[in-house]
């Protein structure tokens, strides 16, 4: 995507050809800054630091973290050290085991001398079909859109997100915003209400930076305003990303997820859900058994914000002595899921759902 008429990915190999590169997202939206990830470490901070976050692209760094391993220890002990390094950033997004597990299969078999430039080679292969799956997943869902555009001759559709499932959370395109630039771009009237997304704000930082950046009208909303535009007939449909979807179609996603998929049940809305395939764990039958991801306390005592002055600060909003949990995702049962957008087709949110278009334990590009 572009960022004033300059298109970037996410991530991508830096230009020595043994670093990578990423954009700093806790630096946007004020600012669009670069950072060279050279070590393992660089690349474990990375992703629990959430410079970089969104499933996919924590699934794409961690690729990458195992090829800047691979420079320091190309032996099978530096492997596996890797990838406990990594599979411990963040517990959640099930993208991240998926994509180690794609570099232990693809280098375990090579010597050790061709770890190095195997590593780099797979890593930019997971990113460049992160690309292109996300794409896929964009041409599925603009049908769902473009359905709403025609029962409404023509009239504004008007789709609800939460958090950020666009493309600064995969390599390019996104998953839930990548139907809506496609239909965008197809001249569909859109529009976007975009949910806050606290604690950490990556609707209103990231998604709506996106989509400003690429034209997509859009109105940010506090978290708690989907029932009430729902109930008022302002949403056509939600579509929203999902970190681990189970075996049975439940699926993880940014806290506050859960709550929008019952106003939607409750109000005849429908509510999608956007995945690669890389995001579905077929070991898991019960989205009860996801590993939800609890994180610092302060995320939520406090917030991030810029001054009038530019200066970007860090300002306090709960009394000193009050605790604080920060559940960071919630899962929605797949009863309250309308149907998968996946790079597949578009399938219903269940277990014979997934198989119309996945066999299970399957990878496919
Ligand atoms: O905590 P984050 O910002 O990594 O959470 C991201 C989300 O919840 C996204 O909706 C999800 O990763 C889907 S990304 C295509």
């Amino acid at each position: 995507m572009n960022i004033d008429g300059k298109p970037y990915r996410t991530i991508w190999l830096g230009s020595d050809g043994i670093s990578a590169e990423i954009i700093d997202q806790t630096k946007l939206p004020f600012a669009l800054e670069i950072v060279t990830l050279r070590t393992l470490e660089d690349a474990a901070l990375a992703i629990s630091s959430m410079q970089v976050r969104g499933a996919p692209l924590i699934g794409a760094t961690a690729a990458y973290g195992v090829a800047l391993a691979m420079r320091e220890d190309a032996s099978d002990a530096g492997l596996a050290k890797a990838c406990d390094v990594l599979a411990a950033t963040r517990p959640t997004a099930v993208n991240l085991r998926w994509a180690l597990d794609e570099m232990v299969a693809e280098l375990q078999p090579m010597p050790e001398a061709a770890r190095v430039a195997g590593a780099f080679a797979r890593a930019a292969e997971i990113c460049d079909q992160d690309v292109e799956t996300c794409r896929k997943i964009g041409e599925h869902g603009m049908g769902l859109i473009e359905a709403h555009a025609e029962r409404k001759k023509g009239k504004t559709v008007n789709i609800l997100t939460h958090c950020n499932a666009g493309w600064l959370a995969t390599v390019d395109w996104g998953t839930a915003l990548a139907p809506i630039y496609q239909a965008f771009d197809k001249g569909i009237s859109v529009h976007v209400w975009v949910d806050e997304t606290r604690p950490r704000n990556q609707g209103a930082s990231l998604t709506a930076f996106e989509l400003g950046a690429h034209g997509v009208p859009h109105t940010i909303v506090a978290d708690n305003t989907g029932g009430h535009l729902m109930q008022a007939g302002l949403v056509d449909l939600c579509i929203v990303g999902t970190d681990r979807t189970t075996a049975n179609g439940d699926v993880a996603n940014k806290i506050g997820t859960y709550l929008k998929a019952l106003a939607a049940k409750d109000n005849g809305v429908q509510f999608f859900v956007a995945l690669p395939h890389s995001t579905i764990d077929w070991t898991l039958d019960d989205g009860r058994e996801i590993p939800i991801e609890q994180r610092d306390a302060s995320e939520v005592t406090h917030m991030t914000g810029q001054l009038p002055d530019g200066e970007v600060a860090t300002v306090a909003i709960a009394p000193p002595g009050s605790s604080a949990a920060n559940y960071a995702f919630d899962v929605t049962p797949a009863r309250l899921v309308t149907g998968f957008i996946t790079e597949r087709g578009v399938t219903p949110a269940s277990r014979e759902g997934l198989s119309l278009l996945y066999s299970r334990q399957e990878a496919p590009s």
